[in-house]
């Protein structure tokens, strides 16, 4: 399954199976995990075989069930602290569907205080990411249409649309899909913005990589501008 594949497939999951993960898969997570954590100066930990974080009122009233591996995502504080967590983050959790697993982000509904204990003293704690094998592959949901994600004068270029389109397929918080991305009139140049709301920092991150993704599918001739 390549990178675009994943992106397609993916949907969040909050019900998972009672399976555990197999020491192969935990390898390779792990790599992916190490990877995130020099690029984007991260501190991702991986919870293995561990349902506390998901064991209490908020993660009943989220509706998860069955979480029993989790990645807590957390890093020094940093005015983009958050957006590199989208990011990187959507990284591993991309990695993980092409494993295999299934993911939920999770920034609200679960038990905060199992989990800031494994971030280091002075870094922030900014959310988690369910993982494990589903009791299904999640479901598609709504979406905004490619021209309300996006501001070009003329007709889109083929790169950038399907960068479009693969941000559409982003998870956001609550589905609120509050970003823009625009192609500027040298004809290369994309910027992205966000549109405020909850968590829309990592929405952000998250948005610009499936973008990447979407966009170097057909073209490696732009670049990102501030
Ligand atoms: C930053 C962020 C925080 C989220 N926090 C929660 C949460 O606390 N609880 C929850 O059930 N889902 C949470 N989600 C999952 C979103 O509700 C979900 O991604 C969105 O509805 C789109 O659905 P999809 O992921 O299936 O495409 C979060 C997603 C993101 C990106």
């Amino acid at each position: 399954m390549d990178l675009m594949e994943a992106i397609e497939v993916r949907h969040s999951v909050r019900q998972y199976q009672d399976k555990p993960i197999p020491a192969a898969v935990r390898e390779a997570l792990q790599a992916e995990i190490d990877k995130a954590n020099e690029e984007g100066y991260l501190q991702l930990i991986i919870a293995f075989d561990e349902p506390r974080a998901f064991s209490s009122m908020m993660a009943h009233y989220g509706k998860f069930r069955g979480v029993n591996n989790y990645i807590v995502c957390g890093g020094r504080p940093s005015p983009d602290l958050q957006e590199r967590v989208g990011f990187f983050v959507e990284c591993v959790v991309l990695k993980a569907q092409q494993l295999g697993l299934n993911t939920c982000w999770v920034a609200l509904t679960y038990g905060k205080g199992s989990c800031k204990s494994l971030v280091e003293p002075g870094s922030k704690l900014v959310c988690t990411i369910a993982l494990g094998y589903g009791e299904t592959q999640g479901i598609p949901r709504k979406s905004k249409a490619v021209q309300d994600l996006c501001s070009v004068n003329g007709v889109l270029p083929e790169w950038f649309e399907r960068g479009v389109k693969a941000a559409q397929l982003a998870p956001t918080a609550m589905n609120q899909q509050k970003f823009r991305f625009e192609l500027h009139s040298d004809g290369h140049a994309v910027s992205a913005k966000s549109l405020g709301g909850f968590y829309s920092n990592i929405d952000l991150g998250i948005v610009r990589y499936h973008f990447q993704i979407g966009a170097n599918s057909a073209s490696e001739d732009w670049r990102w501008e501030a």
